[in-house]
């Protein structure tokens, strides 16, 4: 009974190469693939990685590599942005179900609404947001590029900053702009525990709390240094603190330890007792998962060519404006 369903289904658990790791190597050989991951996936998948970056370095990466197959262990808009980049290539993603809060709180035909309500705006699109959003956006940014990219828009310019409104509130303080905000937020990023997080900091004085910019205002007002998680990552690097408490999704936590083996990181804690700090959605993606997505050359990312070809524009522009 046992054998024949392993004959039947070549993807049953049982039927899976004993060492996944080397069996994803032959893979990438084999495809001339590149395995693209970001610091929230689990720390087996950042090992096998080629490339592991923050949104940003995985979109100059997805832009930049010769691979014919982009394997992308992220979320989805991540690997739509891939795909954008490269019309051409088949780009992977493990579970297509992995999607993302933040892309998912602005609809397109909602946001089309916005838009046309505000039509004096110039409309800046966070990475994290749909294809459909990149399409009407005119300059797409990312958490370590977005203070600078609204510095480069000309003064009398309004603009409309979507979909998050925490990183769109830090922005404005940082660049003393006015933006019109779309009320979006992360369901990861939304629940550490400010009451908690002053707890920590006065149980361990001499650690220092670093924040990623989608948290909200009253968390990051206590943070000594707040960046996107590749700045996180070269901050616990450079700085001569021996611990940090971290205030985003705990997958960067493995690269700053393999970076700074002495140091300790302590993850901010979430409201509720908890592993809500974790994104539901990145960790849909698992080994086994990315394996297969090779080994099948499925589940790949599709998009209508239309919205692929809009939505390139705005992309190219912050590759542009970020160089
Ligand atoms: P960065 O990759 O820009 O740090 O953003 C984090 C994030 O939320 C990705 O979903
Ligand atoms: Fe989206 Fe938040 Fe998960 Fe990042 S951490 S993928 S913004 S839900």
């Amino acid at each position: 009974m046992f054998t024949t369903a392993i004959a039947e289904n070549p993807n049953h658990p049982a039927a899976l190469p004993n060492d996944l790791f080397a069996a994803i190597e032959v893979l990438k050989k084999d495809l001339n693939a590149i395995v693209l991951a970001h610091y929230y996936q689990d720390s087996d998948i950042q090992d096998i990685a080629d490339y592991i970056g923050d949104s940003l370095g995985l979109a100059q990466k997805a832009a930049a590599t010769n691979a014919d197959v982009i394997v992308f262990a992220g979320v989805h808009f991540m690997a739509e942005t891939a795909k954008i980049l490269n019309p051409n290539k088949l780009v992977l993603l493990p579970d297509l179900e992995a999607g993302c809060s933040l892309a998912d709180s602005c609809p397109p035909l909602e946001f089309a609404a916005f838009k046309a309500a505000n039509p004096d705006c110039i409309v800046i699109s966070y990475i994290n947001c749909t294809a459909e959003i990149k399409a009407m956006s005119d300059i797409i940014c990312t958490s370590s590029n977005a203070v600078k990219i609204v510095q480069q828009i000309p003064e009398d310019r309004p603009i409309i900053f979507a979909p998050d409104k925490n990183l769109g509130r830090y922005v404005m303080e940082q660049t003393g702009r006015n933006l019109l905000l779309w009320q979006g937020s992360c369901i990861v990023h939304e629940t550490f525990s400010e009451k908690k997080i002053v707890q920590l900091k006065i149980e361990h004085p001499e650690a220092e709390f670093i924040a990623h910019p989608e948290c909200e205002p009253q968390v990051l007002k206590h943070a000594s240094y707040i960046g996107s998680t590749t700045a996180l990552l070269k901050y616990t690097q450079n700085n001569e603190s021996k611990k940090y408490i971290v205030a985003t999704e705990p997958g960067i936590i493995h690269q700053m330890k393999k970076a700074t083996p002495a140091k300790e990181y302590i993850p901010a804690p979430a409201m509720n007792n908890c592993a809500c700090n974790e994104c539901p959605h990145m960790r849909l993606n698992t080994l086994e998962k990315l394996y297969l997505a090779m080994k099948n050359k499925t589940p790949e990312i599709i998009l209508p060519p239309e919205i692929q070809a809009a939505a390139l524009k705005p992309i190219q522009k912050m590759l542009e404006l970020s160089a």
